[in-house]
């Protein structure tokens, strides 16, 4: 029987278009979803939008829009961009969603039942540029530790109870959950400040209502629950294994605040997190301020989405930041794929078409076996590595054996680049239309460099 997983993307804020972060994340989890289908798993990819909070409402009101046609018009955005990537999302849910506003509504009754969730005052601080409460002691010279503007906020509002989840805590950060293990530490260190989460807004209307109450479901509570809503675990009580793949940035509300909710709610298989790094701009955060922020549709449009797919999965941002280089994009993509792997195709068909008909193989590789394991085990870089590696060896045997003279080699080897050929597919997803037709053929081109 194949097992079955779901891969997650963060759901996206809808305050501003979508950039090459908002990118980098769908291609990494699309990744993960074709290539954990080559070792056999069922596996559904969901994405979506983060249509609430108060960051929306004020950019809906800047533009003289109602928030519901402003989430209306932005959804767009994002699923535009997810169909140009060939992202193959099985459900794009959006949080306005009549479904996703009653599954909040019913988790946010059952947790007040088993009376996690309890009314109390709240005094601290509120980014609304990252809609995340603060401390006072966590601040910085008066702003966020990212840097963002706060304002003072006291209220009575609802909490969510973190009591005596230290332990289940210490039990779920490790290297079988979160990846890549760099990141545990971290996280442990924010454990030991780890307070009950205030989970309701007086001064925001643009949410989720609290049943029965004059105030609004904070921002988070009501995002992390679409994991559930596409679950159906309200029938079941039940979710499938799940991989969240995520920025650091909100690696809090994922690895500490999300698997206590879950445990509340008596879930018992923790999901998997996949924390990828940042994009940067020579050196710098990316920010509409500084007007650095890469429009991954103009890379889409000059280069082609499988330009970008390319270098985001070779460079992953797995375990660390990196620079957003246009030149190295486009020579990663000329020399290896092209150079590489566009032309180990050709040049084998090509002499094949000559002496012999081809046909497949069910025999696997040696490499396979080590491919399979880097899916498994969620090492992108490393999955690349050896896929190249691999290319390079066999370019290398064809020039040294010179295999366009011996005809039974010839066909072996095209065999394996047909067999191989496949796990190129999670990285650039038209590789399966030569897969599924394999003949002389010229699948890449070089992209000019200006
Ligand atoms: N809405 C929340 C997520 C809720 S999930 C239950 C959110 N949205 S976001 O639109 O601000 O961010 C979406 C993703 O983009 C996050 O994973 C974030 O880390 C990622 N990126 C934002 N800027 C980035 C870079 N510069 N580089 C790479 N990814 C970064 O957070």
């Amino acid at each position: 029987m194949k097992k079955s997983l779901t891969v997650t993307t963060p759901i996206f804020y809808v305050n501003s278009n979508p950039h090459i972060g908002t990118a980098h994340t769908m291609i990494l989890s699309d990744f993960i979803k074709r290539s954990f289908k080559l070792i056999n798993y069922e596996v559904n990819l969901i994405t979506g939008t983060d249509e609430h909070g108060e960051k929306v409402a004020e950019s809906a009101q800047k533009q003289s829009m109602s928030p519901e046609k402003f989430v209306d018009e932005k959804n767009i955005v994002f699923k535009d961009l997810a169909k140009k990537l060939w992202i193959s999302y099985d459900r794009f849910i959006r949080t306005t969603e009549i479904e996703h506003k009653e599954m909040v509504k019913w988790i946010w009754n059952d947790l007040r039942e088993k009376k996690v969730i309890y009314k109390d005052k709240y005094r601290g601080y509120y980014s609304k540029q990252e809609e995340t409460f603060f401390t006072e002691k966590e601040l910085i010279d008066g702003k966020s530790p990212n840097g963002s503007e706060v304002y003072f906020l006291e209220q009575e509002c609802f909490f969510l109870s973190m009591e005596s989840m230290e332990l289940f805590l210490e039990e779920y950060l490790v290297e079988k959950f979160l990846i890549p293990y760099e990141k545990i530490p971290e996280l442990k260190f924010f454990l030991r400040d780890l307070r009950d989460l205030c989970i309701s807004r007086n001064n925001s209307s643009w949410g989720i209502n609290v049943p029965g109450e004059n105030s609004t479901i904070y921002v988070w509570f009501d995002a992390l629950i679409n994991y559930l809503t596409v679950s159906d675990f309200k029938k079941t009580g039940q979710w499938r294994d799940n991989i969240h793949v995520i920025g650091k940035d909100i690696s809090r509300f994922h690895c500490l605040y999300w698997p206590c909710l879950l445990k509340h709610l008596g879930i018992k298989n923790m999901p998997k997190v996949l924390i990828h790094d940042w994009w940067i701009i020579k050196g710098s955060k990316m920010s509409k301020s500084l007007g650095n922020v890469i429009d991954p549709l103009d890379i889409i449009e000059n280069y082609g989405m499988e330009v970008l797919r390319f270098y985001c999965i070779k460079e992953s941002l797995i375990g660390h930041d990196s620079s957003f280089d246009f030149d190295l994009m486009i020579q990663d993509f000329n020399s290896l794929v092209v150079n590489k792997f566009s032309n180990l195709i050709y040049r084998t068909f090509k002499c094949l078409e000559k002496c012999c008909s081809f046909f497949p193989t069910q025999k696997k590789f040696e490499i396979e076996l080590i491919l399979e394991k880097n899916i498994e085990n969620l090492e992108v870089k490393k999955y690349v590595k050896n896929l190249l590696n691999w290319c390079d060896n066999l370019n290398a045997t064809i020039d040294r054996e010179r295999i366009w003279t011996k005809n039974d080699k010839l066909l072996e080897i095209c065999q394996e680049i047909h067999s191989l050929s496949k796990y190129f597919i999670p990285i650039l997803p038209t590789v399966e239309n030569w897969f599924n037709k394999p003949k002389a053929e010229i699948l890449f081109t070089r992209i000019k460099q200006e």
